[in-house]
Formats: C-alpha cells, sequence, structure tokens
C-alpha cells in the first residue's frame, strides 16, 4: 500500500514465495477457509488454533478480533495472522447515503472521502476488509439489492466503484497516526442485478457483448483503481454459476485483466452448486470451484471439507491451491498484517458527520417545484411514516450503523426552529408510524392538523428493510396506506412537498402531478434530517441527479437510458389503450414500440435533476484531433482515417441563469447512428459537477479517444473482440446535456 510498488513486489513475492514453501497442504487449505461467528465458538477457535481459517467475518470489536488473531499469531505453527471481514457497505457506526444515493451525487471525490472516513471508523473495530463497493449495474428497481449499486449506468457505477476502492485501501495519517487502509471486495462477480423479473438470486442470461459493454467494466475499473479484491455471485450466468465460471474469474478476471486480487466466494455459493442443479454434491461442488479458481471460501467450509481429499484422489493439482493461496497472503501482506497484526484497543473516535452531511445533502435530487421550495416563514405540518425514523433513514446493510446518532426531519425542523420555523410554526403529527401502516385513525389525525398549516412535508417512501439483499418488490407503489394518505393530504388544498426516503424509485407518477414539489432523498444514513432541512429551506441548493431510471409502471421495467431505438421507434404521441377505435383493424395500431398504457418515456429520466436555479446549455461543439473540424450544428463529428488515434474534444458553455449560486452536472452522451452493430440511443462518457455564481458561465470540456468509443462485438466463432469504429462509415454524435435524451429525433 504505501511501499513503493516495484520494491515491494518482488519483496511481496519473496516473502510469498517463502512462507508457501513452508506451508503444509492443511495449512494451505485452511487459508482458504472464512468462518463467521455462526459457527459454534469452540469448534471455531479450535480450527484458528489450528491453522484451518484464513478469515474471519462479522466479528467486530477491537479486543474480540485481536484475541481470535493472537490464536492464529501466536499459537499456530507459522503464525499467519487472520484478516478480519465485515459488510461494511455505506459507513459503519456514521452511515452514510445508501449507494444508490451516492451515485446521485455524481461526486467521486467525496465518495472517496467518504469511503476513507468508513475505512477508518471500522479500523478501530478490528475490520480490515469490507465486503463493498457492490458495482453491480442494475436496470430493475423491483430488485431489492438495486440500493446497494450506483444505479444502472456502467460508466457511473465504474467512477464510483474506484472511488470507494481508493478511498478504503489508501493508508491515512489521523492525529500523527498511521490507519492502515481497508481491503475493498469489488462484488458480485458478475451479472448478478441481471437476475430475471427482478427476484433476487434468480438466474441470468447476458450475451457475452452485453456483459462485457454493461456488466464487466465497473469490475475492470476497480481491479484498475487497485481492488485487493472480487467476490463472486450468487446467480447463474447463461446456466453457470459464478463461483464454477473459469470464463469470468480465470479467461476474464485473470488473463484479460492481469489481476492478482482475490477471489472470495459470497456466502455459501460454492455448496449452493448443488441446488443449482449444478453438482451431485459438496464434494463435486468444491471441485468445480477449484478449478475455477475461487480461491477463499466464505461459510460454505467446502475446502476445508473436501480439499485434501480431491488432491489425494489426484483431481486436483496443488499448484491451483498455491495460486489461491497465494492471492490470499497477498492481500494479507498488502494490508501489513504479517508486520501489524493487531488494531489498537483505544476507545473508537467519533464519525466525520459533516462528511456524512454534505454526502447526504448531495445525494437528494429535486425532481419537481413549482416554486414552493425553497420554504419562507411558512407554518409547516411535518407529517408521513419517515420524519421521524431513526433507523430507516439508515437505510440496508447498517449492521454497526448507530441509530443514536442519527437525526431525523422532524429532529433537525426543531433544533433549526429558530430559523426558518420561528416557535410555534411547527406541528408534527405523523398520521401514519411505519412506511406498510395502514391505519386510516392517524391519516385522519394528520389531515386536521393540515389546516392549522401553510405547507405540508410529507415523509414517505420505504422503510429500510423493504430494499435490500432478497427484499424485491413486485408492486414498486408507495405500500401501506401512503398513497390514501397523500390523496387526503392533497385534498386539504394546501400545498404538499413529498419527500421520499426509499431505496430505490418507486413509481409515484400520480403523486408527483398532485404534489406542489417532490423531493427524492433515498435513504440518506446519519444526517439524512439536517440535510433535508437545509434544502427544504434554502441554505443548500439541491444538486443530485437521478442515478437511474424512474419507470412510471412496474410494466415498463426493464427500462433504462442506453437502449436501442427499435426499428420501429415509439409513436409521439403513442396510441393508448382507450384511444384505440373498437373493432379497429390490426394493422392501424402497429408499426411503433411503446405499451398500451404507456409510452416508452420514463417518469424521470437518468441524470434528471432541478436545482432552485435555471442554466442554460450552449451549443456543443465537437473538435477531432486529425482533421480539426467542428461540425456546424455541434453535433456531429467527422472521423479521423486512422480511428484508433482519433482524440475528441467536446466543450460547452453553460450559463447559470438563475439567482442561486449553485452546481450542476453537465453530462457527456454520445451516440453511434450508423455502424457495424446497433448501438444505444445515448450513452454517458464523462461528467463534471461545477459550481457556478448566479448569473456567469463556465464552459466546460471533455476529451474522448477512440477507445471511449469502443465497443464488444461478437465473432462467428463466438469469441468477443473489442471494436473501435466497427465500419469506415461510421456516425457518431455527441451532446452535452443535463440529462439523458436520445441524441436524435425519435422518427429518424
Ligand atoms: C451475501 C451477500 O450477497 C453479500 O453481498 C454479502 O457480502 C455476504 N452475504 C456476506 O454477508
Amino acid at each position: 500500500m504505501a511501499v513503493c510498488a516495484c520494491s515491494r513486489k518482488s519483496e511481496e513475492d519473496r516473502f510469498i514465495d517463502d512462507l508457501l514453501s513452508r506451508m503444509t497442504l492443511e495449512e494451505k487449505i485452511g487459508q482458504m477457509n472464512q468462518l463467521d461467528p455462526s459457527w459454534n465458538a469452540e469448534e471455531k477457535e479450535a480450527l484458528i488454533r489450528e491453522g484451518k481459517v484464513g478469515s474471519i467475518f462479522n466479528i467486530v470489536g477491537a479486543k474480540e478480533v485481536n484475541r481470535l488473531q493472537r490464536m492464529a499469531v501466536e499459537e499456530t505453527r507459522l503464525g499467519i495472522p487472520l484478516v478480519a471481514a465485515r459488510d461494511v457497505i455505506h459507513g459503519f457506526k456514521t452511515i452514510y447515503p445508501i449507494p444508490l444515493g451516492q451515485g446521485a451525487t455524481f461526486n467521486p471525490e467525496l465518495i472517496e472521502q467518504a469511503a476513507q472516513a468508513t475505512a477508518k471508523e471500522a479500523y478501530q473495530y478490528g475490520i480490515r476488509w469490507a465486503f463493498s463497493p457492490m458495482v453491480d449495474v442494475a436496470h430493475d428497481p423491483r430488485w431489492g439489492r438495486v440500493a446497494e449499486g450506483y444505479g444502472e449506468d456502467p460508466y457511473l457505477t465504474s467512477v464510483m466503484g474506484a472511488a470507494t476502492v481508493r478511498g478504503y485501501q489508501n493508508d491515512q495519517m489521523v492525529n500523527d497516526q498511521m490507519v492502515p487502509g481497508m481491503a475493498a471486495c469489488v462484488k458480485h462477480f458478475a451479472g448478478y442485478s441481471a437476475s430475471e423479473g427482478g427476484r433476487d438470486y434468480n438466474t441470468t442470461w447476458i450475451p457475452e457483448t452485453q456483459l462485457r459493454d454493461i456488466y464487466l467494466p465497473p469490475f475492470k475499473a476497480a481491479v484498475e483503481a487497485g481492488a485487493m479484491s472480487l467476490m463472486c455471485s450468487f446467480n447463474d450466468l447463461n446456466g453457470l454459476p459464478s463461483s464454477a465460471n473459469h470464463h469470468l474469474n480465470v479467461d476474464i478476471f485473470r488473463d484479460e485483466w492481469h489481476s492478482d486480487a482475490l477471489l472470495v466466494s459470497d456466502w455459501g455459493s460454492g455448496s449452493d452448486l448443488v441446488p443449482h442443479g449444478l453438482c451431485a454434491d459438496k464434494k463435486d461442488a468444491a471441485l468445480r470451484c477449484i478449478n475455477a479458481r475461487m480461491e477463499m471460501d466464505m461459510q460454505g467450509n467446502i475446502y476445508n471439507d473436501y480439499l485434501t481429499e480431491l488432491v489425494n484422489e489426484k483431481k486436483v493439482n496443488e499448484q491451483m491451491i498455491n495460486a489461491c493461496v497465494r492471492s490470499i497472503l497477498r492481500l494479507k501482506y498488502r494490508l501489513g498484517l504479517f508486520d501489524n497484526p493487531y488494531v489498537p484497543e483505544d476507545t473508537p473516535a467519533p464519525g466525520d458527520a459533516e462528511l456524512a452531511l454534505r454526502v447526504a445533502e448531495e445525494s437528494a435530487v429535486l425532481l419537481k417545484n413549482n416554486g414552493i421550495l425553497p420554504l419562507n416563514d411558512q407554518i409547516v405540518l411535518i407529517t408521513g411514516p419517515l420524519a421521524h425514523q431513526k433507523k430507516e433513514q439508515l437505510g440496508t446493510w447498517v449492521f454497526d450503523g448507530d441509530t443514536s446518532l442519527s437525526i431525523t426531519p422532524l429532529m433537525a425542523f426543531e433544533q433549526m426552529v429558530n430559523g426558518i420555523c420561528p416557535n410555534g410554526k411547527l406541528i408534527y403529527e405523523p398520521g401514519l408510524t411505519f412506511s406498510r401502516d395502514k391505519n386510516p385513525v392517524g391519516i385522519a389525525k394528520a389531515v386536521a392538523a393540515a389546516k392549522k398549516a401553510d405547507v405540508i412535508l410529507y415523509f414517505c417512501g420505504e422503510e429500510a428493510i423493504l430494499s435490500g439483499e432478497a427484499r424485491c418488490r413486485a408492486n414498486l407503489d408507495l405500500p401501506g396506506a401512503q398513497i390514501e394518505m397523500m390523496d387526503a393530504l392533497v385534498a386539504t388544498g394546501k400545498p404538499v412537498v413529498m419527500i421520499v426516503m426509499a431505496g430505490r424509485p418507486l413509481t409515484i407518477g400520480r403523486q408527483v402531478d398532485q404534489a406542489a414539489a417532490v423531493l427524492y432523498a433515498f435513504h440518506g444514513g446519519t444526517m439524512a434530517g439536517p440535510a433535508l432541512y437545509n434544502i427544504l429551506t434554502g441554505k443548500v441548493v439541491p444538486s443530485g441527479k437521478t442515478p437511474i431510471t424512474f419507470p412510471k409502471m412496474v410494466g415498463q421495467i426493464p427500462l433504462y437510458y442506453n437502449r436501442h431505438n427499435t426499428g420501429r421507434p415509439s409513436y409521439d404521441p403513442p396510441m393508448l389503450i382507450d384511444s384505440i377505435p373498437i373493432g379497429c383493424p390490426q394493422f392501424s395500431i402497429g408499426q411503433s414500440s411503446y405499451w398500451l398504457e404507456t409510452p416508452t418515456e420514463p417518469l424521470f429520466p437518468f441524470g434528471f435533476g432541478l436545482s432552485y436555479t435555471t442554466f442554460e446549455y450552449g451549443e456543443t461543439k465537437v473538435c477531432q484531433s486529425e482533421r480539426r473540424s467542428v461540425s456546424e450544428n455541434g453535433l456531429s463529428a467527422e472521423r479521423s482515417v486512422s480511428p484508433k488515434d482519433g482524440l475528441y474534444t467536446v466543450s460547452c458553455t453553460i450559463k447559470n441563469t438563475g439567482s442561486y449560486d449553485a452546481y450542476e452536472t453537465p453530462q457527456l452522451y454520445v451516440r453511434q447512428l450508423s455502424g457495424d452493430l446497433v448501438r444505444p440511443l445515448c450513452e454517458l462518457k464523462g461528467f463534471q459537477k461545477i459550481f457556478i455564481p448566479a448569473g456567469e458561465t463556465r464552459d466546460v470540456t471533455f476529451t474522448l479517444t477512440d477507445d471511449d468509443l469502443g465497443y464488444w462485438h461478437e465473432s462467428h466463432d463466438g469469441l468477443s473482440s473489442r471494436v473501435w469504429f466497427a465500419t469506415d462509415d461510421a456516425d457518431f454524435r455527441f451532446a452535452i446535456l443535463p440529462y439523458s435524451q436520445p441524441l436524435v429525433p425519435k422518427d429518424k
């Protein structure tokens, strides 16, 4: 980590070679085993003392981690340290917004800082290995784990995932003391988010070209950022579960990417090969996994149980085991565990609440505003099931999150009551007590309270447990009686500002129409309350952008911005179900790709988010290095003769035309209009988050190489290769936009 890469390499290799040469087969296999506390304590400790455990996880606390570490270091023959792992997903005691909300910040520098602060907190509790970031590109908000990733776009996910890896893994100085980095574990390799129907653990079918264009780039970016480990996924990918997938784990991860990171299974994903229907029994599963180079077995114990036997039967070559153990020892070496196996047992210092506040502020997306926001000196009613829920605002995967640190929206408004809402101008009546609550009595109370208010702040959405692993939903409406409550609040005639706290995009089209303003906050973490207060009252100008498309209805899913146009794009306006004449002939409703209930357009597109100010985008200018041709209409650039040397400079000017100083995120989109393969309507290739004072203009410039425009192409023999400018007359368009939009008229 902090050591020079070149000298470290050889020193590291020498160290590992020497250690490996002294290990017995049993000790090697022991390193490939990871245990959690669900193991019987005596049995677990006996295994550690015998050198049959490489890693522990879900054991938290410096003293306890050190106690087990002492057994490994002081009582085993070779004294190889354990590495303590944990699901550290979006913070430790101090919780940052869920990763989907982090995606909405479009601010990788900030996310890197949050990861670094998280690593510092986790270290104080003994944790040296985090099972995150999750970089599964997700097109399906029904899938509960959409909350854990950075959204639907491969580029945004790559940038955010790499930032998190850097933040975790970099050593840092804290009060003159070096805090070593925490190993990242990038997951779930690969294709997990494409589970059919958005149902967790389900089958995935992903053609090789799509796998490489959409699902793999964030993993590759994380590997290039130096990720120390990757985790296998649970799904079967085109019929082959990842833990047994040689093509993924060896051909791509090792041979193409040349990664030396450790590959760990997911929880029992090795033994799952039996219920998958791939293996007859666990021994067979161990064989399939080791042959596909799954290097460490999380919790399944199939390696400890069967590998020795498989080696003795000559079904497994010890060289393969050496390769796996080498990766494990390397991770430990790079974490400095051989020199410093123990963590300090001092009283942990508090986390960085200011940073958590900033990330929460930047993660909220303003979806609608009829001018009511920011609030003035109105009497506000704070209502809704999520206005004062210290735990729920933290979101999914917060095993260690300290609920007592949470500041809810209600608390924030109460604390700030002398500011925007002077004493006596704040009313609280929750209406519903949790998101699935259906009790009409509470709604009536909220309606009565609304009569005394000028503005209603309705904090609605989903409780934390409705998203995350195995928390998939077939219906994405507001749960419980929240829709009825919205109707009742709107019926009072008072303006309703809807603040949605949820783990995914919800189908809130009707409520958006009803509301005076809508702020989508995801689950904002410890500091969600003050962040929302600051935005609602104008102390902070909203700057979040949707990291995922918001569908109008579940039937549109999967719906994502970088889709293909089809040969028969949607009519504008489409012919919806009620407008079809009774008895009309079949031919009159053909020719167009849409649903009878809704056009193809989403409720909100990817990259969308309003501000309290307005921005005016100038013409996009494109310049290509060889010919230096600037296009007339600012859209298309001429091709170079030697495409691989091409370099594009794309720029535009943005003016803040409103009265607030604010951040804006110009996004560079590209479309290939014709070429060797059909390509998406637009693809994100860059973004910048820039601060523009009111009335001022700023220039933004992006540079792109031909590599950025390349895509994968399947050859006739089934092998994939990357192509650039697939045909000579490939025609590209470029545009710098405030959010994703198809780059040509639909009828073109
Ligand atoms: C299963 C989840 O899929 C994975 O993301 C997590 O890290 C492990 N369990 C460990 O808890």
